[in-house]
């Protein structure tokens, strides 16, 4: 039988006794369990297969539940949460005492967000308690945008995929954390660079380190296929390389007609950037299920969200 359901009340039972659900966002789905509950919190490492040392974002309703959260609010936080809230957009704000340092990896800091899909927010206006929701893959995997993705990954682990259908936006939030007062990219996201600096004015984005990521959802290799998965702006050149493969193609608006390519996706005819991101995990999971010998991604314009594709694509690629 299957675990998408679109049932509320199941979830808010299942979430009461600490167990964990899936729950649609308008960027991903995410794997959601109570931030009070340490059985919960523990079971979404597991599942996960994620690393104690990544911190979870916190999803709350309203930004009236903001301040029992975090402990302090910079002006310009309380200018971006007044903008995007709810929406696409997570600050990573010094904690409130109460926040259990496992949701944290033991940071001062928590990633708080409050997301934009009316199923959800009915969810936690319902509950006693926010949720912790990491992306709902294993660790490194395509994020998931369908509840069809989550049933794939964890329907031997978890009792529901709570259905809101395809996510809106497509790829995950954008991160901005404070570093002396002032606003820093941690992670490219569904929210723009440019509709935030029309609010807040410059920021400037965090550059990954390896070893220490101040988000890892900045690791160099993330977001993968398990298909070999190349990255290229000339898409004729790079599948004249692979003369005897299987190549699966994804590209930005146009249509390409090597032979050697067996199934092509085209992520927005139109060349629309917003349903670029709408499309792109969709069109990576599909590719992925078909076992060809490599996928070739063209990269798109270096501009509003084709900035934040392509940081994917970079990742998916590494
Ligand atoms: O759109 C999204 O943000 C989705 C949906 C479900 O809300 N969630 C999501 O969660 O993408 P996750 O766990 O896959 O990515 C959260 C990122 C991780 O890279 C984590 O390291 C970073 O947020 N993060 C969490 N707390 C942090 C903190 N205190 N400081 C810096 N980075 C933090
Ligand atoms: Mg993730």
């Amino acid at each position: 039988m299957s675990i998408i359901s679109k049932d509320i009340q199941k979830a808010i039972t299942i979430l009461t006794n600490n167990n964990l659900v899936a729950i649609p966002t308008e960027t991903v789905y995410g794997l959601a369990g109570n931030i009070f509950s340490k059985k919960a919190i523990k079971n979404i490492f597991k599942t996960k297969k994620r690393p104690l040392f990544n911190p979870l974002i916190v999803h709350i309703a309203s930004i009236d539940n903001l301040q029992d959260i975090v402990s302090e609010i910079p002006e310009k936080a309380a200018m971006l949460a007044k903008a995007f809230w709810p929406g696409s957009m997570t600050l990573v704000l010094k904690k409130n005492p109460i926040i259990p340092d496992i949701i944290t990896a033991g940071k001062d800091t928590v990633a708080v967000r409050i997301p934009n899909h009316p199923v959800t927010l009915e969810l936690l206006q319902k509950l006693p308690f926010p949720l912790a929701a990491p992306s709902a893959n294993p660790f490194n995997n395509i994020s998931p945008t369908k509840p069809e993705h989550v049933e794939g990954y964890f329907k031997n682990d978890i009792q529901q995929v709570l259905d809101g259908g395809a996510c809106k936006n497509g790829i995950e939030s954008t991160i901005i954390g404070f570093e002396n007062n002032e606003p820093i990219i941690y992670r490219l996201g569904a929210l723009s660079i440019e509709k935030i600096e029309a609010v807040i004015g410059k920021i400037a984005i965090k550059n990954t380190k390896e070893e220490n990521p101040e988000a890892p959802g900045m690791l160099h290799k993330h977001y993968s296929p398990l298909t070999k998965t190349i990255l290229t702006t000339n898409i004729p050149n790079e599948v004249s390389k692979h003369p005897t493969k299987k190549i699966g193609l994804l590209s930005f608006n146009t249509s390409y007609k090597e032979k050697a390519i067996v199934t092509e996706i085209i992520l927005s005819k139109l060349g629309n950037l917003e349903e670029a991101a709408t499309n792109l995990y969709d069109a990576l999971h599909q590719l992925d299920s078909l076992n060809l010998d490599v996928i070739i991604v063209e990269k798109l314009p270096e501009i509003g969200l084709g900035k934040s594709i392509n940081d994917r694509l970079k990742r998916a690629s590494f």
